[in-house]
């Protein structure tokens, strides 16, 4: 249940606000000038303000400035029967979270004030976190809610302790090396998680980094080195890319998975490990054995334990907590302060397809973070590309030009809002009460209403 302060002149469309901020289980308070608004605000904190613009007692938009001036203070969105533009500007410049025109549809009101809401919510969160100087960002930590995160969760829980080995399979960015942290992490083990990118050196290097070398084994081998196979002892081995390792260490990776037993390059000692290994490939490995390019039996040793990642487009009902989750770090490692995002570049990263992933939205929200040069991400700063349902999306459109890239119904966003909140709490329902603002039988109603199970 959300407080939302209404302030409108007009009796019957203050009337019909109240009705439909009531269906939706929210508080309305109705005040019909600025002044009854004012007086209101100084007792009160509400969630939300819808706000016209001509009122009995002057503008709209100067009781916008008045409460813009005095950071944090809730989402406004100005309803205003004015078909001027530049008012539209205006009030977006000074602060507004959104701009709707009378006649005004509830489908708009409804997916704005959700919006609003919701980042609203979100900006408290990351707000009273930024404050905090101790906080320390769990970067081993998987966040998401969505049934095939949890299945994964679970399977992690499960395997951890073992040495059995790992495979991790997912698009690049799906959080693959997260993974592997949180097995290590988990695993109780006391030797170190060591991670070796299959792809980023030549074969011999390679060979040398897993296994070591032996003193003059060849040039520029001015001492013994230990690999890390040894290195990761009663730790993990996490071999990533492991799609691009060359033929030759495929078959010298597949003897310690036999035999636990390695050489150093030019060695002849015969070494142990008992290194767990984790390895990741976003390459199609099935394929690469048809085609020669990997070797099945090295395949099966390793695949005893799959794990594949779903990519991000997915998995959207994650978006909203690993958008918070990131800002948090951004925030941290980029000494900057955002605390929301606005309506429009909220509807157009939860538009966008994401082929890079997860690591494709930390990168955004890091430019977009870092260019802001307020505590908020407009859609101008956000450099995706625009999608078919949003055409007019792009670099450097104003935000007051704000359509919802698609209509839906009432309860369609509200269907899915429940279901995530579920999600998100896991299924405690006194805990989604809580956050969804409503009383246990009304949730009931509900889920049976919408068929959540
Ligand atoms: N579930 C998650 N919760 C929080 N952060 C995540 C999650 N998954 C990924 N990330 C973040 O997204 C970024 C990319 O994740 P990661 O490096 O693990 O992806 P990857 O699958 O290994 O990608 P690549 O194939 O490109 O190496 C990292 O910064 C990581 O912290
Ligand atoms: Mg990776």
């Amino acid at each position: 249940m959300a407080k939302v302060l209404v302030v409108e002149d007009d009796r019957v469309f203050g009337e019909l606000l109240r009705m439909h901020l009531e269906d939706r289980d929210h508080e309305p308070h109705i005040a019909r000038t600025l002044e009854q608004g004012r007086s209101w605000l100084t007792g009160n904190a509400p969630d939300a303000i819808l706000l016209d613009h001509q009122l009995p007692d002057g503008f709209g938009l100067d009781l916008l400035k008045e409460i813009a001036a005095q950071p944090p203070f809730p989402p406004i969105i100005m309803i205003t029967g004015i078909s001027d533009n530049t008012l539209a500007i205006d009030a977006m410049r000074q602060g507004a979270y959104d701009f709707i025109r009378k006649p005004m549809d509830e489908v708009e009101l409804q997916a704005t004030l959700t919006n609003a809401l919701q980042s609203h919510r979100l900006s408290r969160q990351v707000a009273a976190i930024t404050g905090t100087e101790d906080y320390q960002v769990d970067l081993d930590q998987i966040v998401g809610s969505s049934p095939r995160i949890l299945q994964i969760c679970k399977t992690i829980g499960s395997v951890a302790a073992s040495n059995a080995p790992v495979l991790i399979t997912g698009e690049s960015g799906t959080g693959k090396e997260v993974v592997a942290r949180a097995i290590h992490h988990h695993s109780g083990r006391s030797g170190l998680f060591l991670p070796i990118n299959c792809s980023a050196l030549a074969e011999n290097l390679l060979e040398s980094e897993l296994f070591g070398h032996e003193k003059g084994s060849f040039t520029g081998a001015v001492a013994r080195k230990e690999g890390k196979f040894e290195l990761a002892h009663e730790g993990t081995l996490f071999l990533d890319e492991l799609g691009e390792m060359p033929a030759s260490l495929q078959a010298k990776l597949l003897r310690v998975l036999q035999e636990g037993a390695f050489e150093r390059v030019g060695g002849t000692q015969i070494l142990n490990s008992d290194a767990r290994i984790v390895a990741a490939t976003n390459r199609d490995l099935g394929r690469m054995i048809e085609e020669g390019g990997f070797r099945e039996d090295l395949y099966y040793r390793l695949d005893v334990v799959p794990i594949h990642l779903p990519p991000l487009r997915e998995r959207m009902h994650d978006l909203p907590a690993l958008t918070e989750h990131l800002l948090k770090k951004i925030n941290k490692r980029q000494h900057t302060k955002i605390r929301h995002i606005a309506d429009k570049a909220w509807r157009r990263l939860k538009d966008y397809a994401w082929p890079g992933n997860i690591r494709e939205l930390e990168n955004i929200l890091t430019r977009s973070a870092v260019l802001a040069r307020s505590d908020t991400i407009t859609a101008d700063l956000l450099a995706i590309p625009a999608t078919r349902e949003d055409p007019g999306a792009g670099p450097g459109e104003a935000e007051s030009s704000a359509k919802p890239a698609r209509l839906v119904t009432l309860d369609e966003i509200e269907r899915e809002h429940v279901a995530v909140i579920l999600a998100h709490v896991h299924w405690h329902k006194g805990n989604a009460c809580e956050i969804l603002g409503i009383s246990r039988p009304a949730l009931e109603r509900k889920i049976a209403k919408y068929g959540l199970a």
